[in-house]
């Protein structure tokens, strides 16, 4: 009882206190479908889960990674202006040519499966594709991981990229990217740094020079004590490598988590730009703290250079400060934070926080229930443009004091 109303009294305190309204929601995600038997007979939607989105000025991406059969396409998009809790159909992007993989043909000019994509500055979409068949189910890298970036104004091709063999392992499955324009002086001349989850490692593309290479760090395999994942009454095990990453210009940080681990990384931009690693040099990684459960999706707020992240256990979402120790509940739902999959910091929606969640632990055990509500894209909203009061939300009688541990070093 005395950590409920510490915590109250927090957030009553703080007048930044937010609150989380639902976009759009799905008991199961629903398509436009062409009419063409090949994808209507193929089409599984308790094996569809979303892992990635982004906001555009007028359109919300969402990647659907094609992590057992039956996903129609990888990539789509929903209209952004939308009634709140809607359940809009989603349309391929940038068309039903692009997903030939949904009624069975693979091309490898075609998107094959994605995870995550990220706009730039120049409203172009940055699409990695990790080339991956059923990556769950028998793991079938079927084609080259590639980069594919689209004009969102255009919806045209205006760009790509081909990983060269010698950047990836067997295992290679990339599933996150982050763009780094801070020394950038057009759009393209950019760094993107790409999470390989199953390698496990990381790629670093040179926009100027086309160049790619691997980085990897023993901080970025999974632990093995931290495989076993509980939010509310499920478990799941999987063990996956690093996956969360997020990105802050004035530091010229990278941080990182792999799925499997109860702790938080980072790496200075300047040690991933210098290019691969001499044999037996180690990559300058530091452990930046400690979290009360495993989770997946990271963002840096550009105002304050704050953490989000989301323990699972906990169905939160955090805020935690590295250089002051601050901490912050931003939102708490054991109902909708049931694996948020993505924190996004929202330029182009005045600098709100998107989430994605999507009860993945209920689709990986095949128990996802079609009456439920399982999917949400949600936005954290200020609480004084809210009529609700936060404190409804509040009803569990256990929640942490402390989400993260400031330990330095190893
Ligand atoms: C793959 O798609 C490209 C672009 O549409 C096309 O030119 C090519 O012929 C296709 N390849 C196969 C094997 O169908
Ligand atoms: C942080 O440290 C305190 C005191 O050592 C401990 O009780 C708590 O469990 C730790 N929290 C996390 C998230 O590791």
């Amino acid at each position: 009882m005395q950590l409920i109303v510490l915590l109250l009294e927090l957030l009553c305190a703080s007048a930044t206190a937010e609150i989380l309204e639902t976009i759009a929601q799905w008991p199961l995600l629903d398509f436009a479908l062409p009419y063409e038997r090949e994808f209507l007979n193929r089409y599984r939607p308790e094996n569809v889960v979303p892992t990635g989105i982004e906001i555009g000025w007028d359109r919300i991406f969402v990647s659907v990674p094609r992590l057992r059969a039956g996903i129609p396409s990888t990539l789509n998009y929903i209209p952004r202006n939308l009634p709140l809790e809607s359940s809009p159909q989603l349309q391929a992007y940038p068309s039903w040519d692009w997903h030939a993989a949904g009624r069975g043909d693979l091309n490898c000019s075609m998107l094959i499966s994605v995870y995550r994509t990220k706009l730039d500055r120049c409203d172009r979409l940055w699409v990695v594709d990790s080339g991956v068949m059923t990556s769950i189910e028998d793991f079938r890298p079927v084609c080259p991981p590639k980069i594919m970036v689209f004009d969102s104004k255009t919806n045209e091709l205006v760009r790509q990229f081909t990983f060269p063999r010698e950047v990836l392992r067997p295992n290679t499955l990339l599933t996150n990217v982050i763009i780094d324009d801070t020394a950038a002086t057009t759009c393209d001349d950019v760094f993107l740094y790409i999470s390989d989850t199953t390698g496990p490692g990381m790629l670093v593309f040179d926009g100027a020079t086309e160049r790619s290479w691997r980085v990897v760090h023993a901080t970025m395999y999974p632990h093995p004590d931290f495989s076993t994942y509980r939010i509310g009454s499920d478990t799941f095990e999987l063990l996956d490598g690093v996956v969360g990453l997020a990105f802050s210009a004035r530091l010229g940080t990278v941080y990182y988590q792999p799925l499997a681990t109860d702790r938080l990384f980072s790496v200075p931009t300047t040690a991933l730009q210098a290019g691969p690693l001499p044999f037996g040099e180690q990559l300058p990684v530091t452990l930046v703290g400690k979290k009360s459960s495993q989770g997946l999706a990271l963002a840096v707020d550009p105002r304050d250079d704050a953490i989000l992240f989301s323990p699972f256990t906990e169905t939160a979402i955090a805020a935690w400060q590295p250089q002051t120790n601050q901490q912050r509940i931003l939102a708490y739902s054991p109902e909708k934070l049931q694996f948020t999959a993505e924190i996004r910091w929202t330029e182009r929606d005045d600098g709100n926080y998107w989430l994605l969640s999507t009860r993945f632990q209920k689709f990986f055990r095949q128990e996802v229930n079609a009456r439920d509500i399982n999917i949400r894209i949600m936005r954290l909203v200020p609480m004084q443009y809210q009529k609700h009061p936060i404190l409804n939300s509040f009803s569990q009688p256990y929640f942490p004091p402390q989400f993260y541990n400031n330990t330095i070093g190893f």
